[in-house]
């Protein structure tokens, strides 16, 4: 067996496979053969590049021949799950990659020989989230769980559970990833399903309810390490919670002495309005997991932050990772968090995100039979229609690509709209005319 490749870009071709001939069916047919079918991508539609940090330039079938493509623009509503808070190819970010690549050279070395950006990187995370201490890791699930590791260690070393006997608290319906602690903790039995056995001593409780967690905590508080939580549920439909439930996590997670972990991989990074989203709720958790937009969508970049006396807790050899922290992620992540600060981005989200809510008010209130919620915080937003059949997150999405919009359902009947917090207000105007177009047509 050989491979052969050769050329860049559309030219790239592997064994004669010229990538630019392909059409978007031949794209499709090799995932379906060669994938891990894992994924059901929209349908018709291949991305090829980016235009600007909002707009993707896809191909799509060509009308009058089968074998060939034309291209589209596509505004980005989604941005990767919130991995391009900073918008693609973020100027401040791709400078940086290009001049360290070619200019500072150094890639990759591994942690147990020091390299001078691993402080660079220390230094600004600590700055930024104003923790004690930080793990660098490299993609997001990694960071809840190390949370969970964390937690379970912190349990055995600081508050004295006994071996092998700690618990920790979820909430229902979260999303923290697909590893084995994520399959673990989640709900949602099509991530389950034929994975089990599951890891044991999880504690499921509904998100938004002091009252469980109260209940929980005063029955079994004595082993109970932390709870993981994140702070708006975002794969689940971006459920935002009342305003006085995180103080009161905090509180009563404080009187137990249980660990308050937030999983901010997705609410992180200016995406809510707020740096952190726990900031919006005025709480300080013990550590906080985030990823993503921790490497601007260039590499992936994760890490949990969080108190002395929790991370202190880790001694060589108890965990590790070998790109976690390596000298291109490490600068990636610094250049993600400077293009946040220098472009106020946190500020951005919070004011497109009213603009964009005051549109979906204006859509509900013309179509009061169709939507029944729009919610969010800055530019983590959703809206629901009611549960009619005809009321179709996916067929929502499909029609909206057809306008030149990628949005994606999260379920039946919610659709999540998250672009880049660099998006204009124009590019939000039109984004919610669209969404008005297909909500009127269902
Ligand atoms: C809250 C949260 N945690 C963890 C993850 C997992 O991140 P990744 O898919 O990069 O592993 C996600 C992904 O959507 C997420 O939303």
């Amino acid at each position: 067996m050989t491979v052969k490749i050769y050329g860049y870009g559309d030219e790239l071709t592997i064994n004669g496979v010229r990538i630019g001939d392909l059409s978007p069916s031949d794209h499709e047919n090799i995932e379906k053969q060669r994938g891990g079918r894992n994924y059901a991508p929209l349908e018709d539609v291949i991305v090829s590049h980016v235009q600007d940090s909002s707009t993707l330039i896809a191909r799509f079938p060509d009308p009058d021949d089968i074998k060939k493509y034309i291209e589209k623009e596509l505004l980005d509503g989604l941005c990767c799950y919130s991995a391009v808070n900073q918008g693609q190819l973020n100027k401040i970010v791709v400078d940086a990659v290009v001049h360290h690549l070619t200019k500072e050279k150094i890639a990759t070395v591994p942690r147990s020989i020091r390299h001078k950006y691993m402080s660079a990187f220390l230094l600004a995370v600590t700055e930024l989230t104003g923790m004690d201490r930080v793990v660098p890791k490299v993609a997001g699930v990694e960071a809840p769980e190390l949370m969970f590791k964390l937690s379970r260690r912190w349990g055995y070393f600081k508050k004295g559970i006994p071996a092998n006997e700690a618990l920790v608290v979820v909430a229902k319906e979260n999303f923290h990833g697909r590893s084995m602690f994520a399959v673990s903790a989640s709900t949602d039995e099509g991530s389950r399903e034929g994975f089990g056995p599951f890891l044991p001593n999880i504690e499921k409780v509904p998100f938004n309810d002091i009252s469980a967690l109260e209940d929980l905590f005063s029955v079994k508080g004595d082993k109970i390490a932390s709870f993981i939580v994140e702070p708006i549920q975002g794969e689940a439909g971006v459920i935002v919670p009342s305003d006085d439930y995180h103080p009161n996590v905090a509180q009563l997670c404080k009187k137990h002495n249980i660990l308050y972990c937030v999983d901010e991989v997705q609410t992180g990074f200016g995406r809510t309005g707020a740096m952190f989203a726990h900031q919006l709720y005025n709480v300080k958790p013990d550590l906080m997991a985030c990823g993503k937009a921790a490497g601007a969508g260039i590499v992936p970049v994760s890490f949990v932050a969080g108190s002395d006396d929790v991370i202190s807790v880790l001694t060589p050899g108890s965990e590790g990772s070998t790109f976690g922290g390596y000298p291109l992620g490490a600068v990636t992540a610094v250049y993600a968090i400077k293009a946040l600060v220098d472009m106020n981005l946190a500020a951005q989200a919070k004011e497109m995100g009213q603009r964009l809510m005051r549109h979906y008010e204006a859509i509900r209130s013309e179509f009061p039979d169709k939507i029944k919620e729009a919610r969010g915080r800055g530019l983590l937003t959703a809206f629901e229609m009611h549960d009619q059949p005809h009321l179709d997150g996916h067929r929502v999405s499909v029609e909206l690509l057809k306008r030149g919009v990628y949005a994606k359902e999260t379920h039946h009947s919610t659709v999540r709209v998250a672009p880049a917090l660099t998006i204009t207000a124009q590019q939000i105007d039109y984004l919610a005319e669209k969404i008005r177009e297909v909500i009127g047509s269902l």
